[in-house]
């Protein structure tokens, strides 16, 4: 299943960051329903004009008879940032339990969950057996422990409805689109100081769109039934430090560093079991960033050398 083609697809979230690319390019070659809030209405409008379906639904309080019958795959991408538990886990979690029962006859579902779900662990790389924990305490007060209840929520419903599953532990998304590393790039320019945790440096496992757009068939083949749990990352560790390096002298600009105990600590992955399951990602840090400097400042002229 190298690309779906001719699938009827709803996804959730059809107007995040992850999302937007990913539903483009789904809605190439398939009937792709995007839902959302759409509390930015022009995100609705560009999304309509590639194709997409939008379907209005909140998952704070979701009215499930909006959504469209038929469908082959469900493709989880929403997510609430509320600082309000009972709202999180509501909109997160619950919610879920709710979709997944109302779409218990598609072939597959993907729930997108977070590699924010482990217990820090310094430069560990995380194996998708390692203590969870409230990592994203620091920024997001809800989001690990939403995003640890949403994934109990999803196995849960695998079991019940026999619908195959799978959950993706997503680590740091980029590309040509505003993501963090993409932030670190705008504060570098400004001259602005970019946070990390005193001590070692802070380690992740930056994954490209273009491996994203590419997994996603993959990732539905991969469900089953009791769930598949697995990391979903790039190829490289890398930390932050480094890559704020080389994104400053692609622009020609020192980036500067602050540590502050406010600031979310390492997740790099152990990604053997993506790999056996759906294949690694292919694009290197450095290369991947340097298009992403590419596509969203083309004014600037990048070293060829570095
Ligand atoms: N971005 C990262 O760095 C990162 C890292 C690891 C994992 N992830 C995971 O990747 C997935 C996508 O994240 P993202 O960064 O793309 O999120 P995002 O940019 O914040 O987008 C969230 C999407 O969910 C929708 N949404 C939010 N609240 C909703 C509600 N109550 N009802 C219905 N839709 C709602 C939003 O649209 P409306 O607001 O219009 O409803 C939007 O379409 C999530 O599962 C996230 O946990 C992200």
């Amino acid at each position: 299943m190298d690309q779906l083609q001719g699938k009827k697809i709803v996804v959730l979230g059809a107007t995040g960051m992850v999302a937007t690319p990913v539903v483009h390019q789904l809605a190439e070659h398939n009937e792709v329903w995007g839902a959302a809030r759409f509390h930015n209405a022009k995100a609705k409008v560009d999304l309509e004009e590639r194709g997409v379906r939008t379907v209005v639904l909140d998952l704070a309080d979701p009215d499930l008879s909006a959504l469209p019958t038929g469908i082959d795959y469900v493709v989880n991408l929403a997510v609430t940032h509320s600082s309000k538990f009972s709202s999180a886990l509501a909109a997160n979690a619950e919610s879920l339990g709710l979709v997944m029962s109302h779409y218990r006859e598609v072939e597959a579902f993907l729930h997108c969950s977070s590699t924010g779900v482990y217990a820090p662990n310094g430069q560990h790389p995380m194996r998708e057996e390692d203590p969870l924990g409230d990592n994203h305490r620091a920024l997001l007060p809800t989001y690990s422990i939403s995003k640890i209840a949403a994934e109990s929520v999803a196995r849960l419903s695998a079991r019940l409805y026999d619908l195959p599953t799978v959950i993706a532990r997503l680590n740091v998304p980029y590309g040509d689109c505003v993501a963090w590393p993409s932030i670190h790039l705008e504060c570098i320019l400004d001259g602005k100081a970019i946070q990390v945790l005193p001590g070692e440096p802070s380690v992740y496992s930056p994954i490209h769109s273009d491996d994203i757009i590419r997994q996603i068939p993959l990732l539905l083949e991969a469900a089953s039934v009791p769930a598949t749990t697995l990391n979903w990352a790039g190829p490289d560790v890398v930390s932050v430090q480094d890559w704020c390096a080389y994104l400053g002298q692609l622009v020609g600009k020192p980036a500067i560093m602050e540590e502050t105990e406010f600031a979310l600590p390492s997740v790099a992955v152990d990604v053997t079991r993506m790999d056996a399951s759906i294949g690694p990602s292919r694009v290197h840090w450095r290369g991947g960033m340097r298009r992403m400097v590419a596509s969203s400042h083309p004014e600037i002229e990048l070293p060829a050398a570095v």
